[in-house]
């Protein structure tokens, strides 16, 4: 039996994924997330030819000059990758690759939530009902917006973004769009293009963040103050395109309706005067946790690192 290749997880990932790294490296998952510290001791200890991480172990170019010579590739068991430093990787001959494509759909699902969330006060309405419904809403109290028929303006319409256009349009909602090139009209499926940002957003009853992060932010006071009064912003992206304190005030001067949020600035944890202001909708960075999907998600990394230690190439190899 050919001898099994060097694996180091710096995370658990589902059972079928742990049995699979198992059965096919020399990996022990380990029972909990490690820091990056325990993750390069641990690289250098095993001798390790692979890294597979999550999207919480951020590496550096100078963490990655500590890991052994021998490391080839670094799976993330996320579609993000700006917690690697790509371009340091390169430079020492380590693949990086991503999960793509996998979780497009249950991502595209979790904004729909925070769509439907945000629009119809569902925070408000869950907190009464764990009280034990003590506020009796009135037939004008309580009242959310209309969902169908609204103006959605998507920013980044990649693979997420059209996914986000495709539900949308099952609410009958518009489409307006922001990308850096303009979708052939197949991809656009009749959505509106805008070249510049700043002439889509007074058009956009509902604004939804579906691009990648590491681009700095986006959202400013300015941009925020652009869009319509009482418009829906919805973030299942990254939180550093956000300006917190630009969306909290935005929130509470109610320019902002409300807002649908799976990611913040800060994460693991959030800045607290979101939850306070009642029209939020947050969500602790779920868009793509479904047993499916990051089952689907792991078994992707696995089959990136297994390519490279084969001596082929990472199906979804990073080239930013
Ligand atoms: C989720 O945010 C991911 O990048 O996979």
């Amino acid at each position: 039996m050919p001898t099994k290749r060097r694996l180091v997880m710096s995370l658990p990932l589902t059972a079928d994924v742990n049995a699979r790294a198992v059965s096919e490296f020399d990996v022990a998952p380990p029972p909990r997330p490690m820091s990056r510290d325990e993750v390069i001791s641990a690289a250098c200890e095993h001798g390790a030819e692979a890294l597979l991480v999550g999207l919480n172990l951020r590496l550096s170019a100078e963490d990655l000059n500590r890991l052994p010579g021998g490391v080839r590739v670094i799976a993330t068991s996320s579609v993000g990758f700006e917690h690697i430093d790509v371009a340091a990787a390169r430079s020492r001959g380590i693949v990086v690759a991503n999960t793509p494509d996998v979780l497009t759909d249950a991502t595209a699902d979790t904004h729909m939530l925070l769509l439907l969330g945000a629009c119809r006060r569902v925070k408000e309405h869950v907190r009464n009902m764990d009280g034990g419904w003590t506020i009796r809403n009135g037939f004008a109290q309580g009242l959310g917006v209309e969902v169908t028929g609204r103006t959605m303006g998507i920013v980044g319409m990649g693979r997420i973004g059209r996914a986000v256009a495709e539900r949308a349009r099952g609410f009958r909602m518009p489409i307006l769009y922001h990308n850096r090139v303009r979708l052939s009209p197949d991809l656009e499926g009749g959505a509106k293009y805008y070249g510049k940002l700043e002439d889509m957003l007074p058009h956009c009853q509902v604004l939804s963040l579906n691009l990648p992060g590491g681009q700095g932010v986006l959202m400013t006071a300015a941009r925020f103050a652009a869009l319509p009064e009482g418009a829906i912003f919805l973030n299942s992206a990254r939180g550093s395109l956000v300006d917190e304190e630009a969306l909290i005030e935005a929130l509470a001067s109610g320019q902002l309706g409300a807002a649908g949020l799976d990611v913040f600035q800060k994460e693991p944890g959030y800045d607290q005067r979101l939850n306070a202001l009642p029209n939020t909708f947050l969500l602790p960075h779920i868009g793509s946790a479904t047993i499916e999907t990051r089952s689907a998600m792991g078994m992707r990394a696995l089959d990136n690192i297994a390519a490279v230690l084969n001596g082929g190439v990472a199906p979804d190899e990073v080239k930013a």
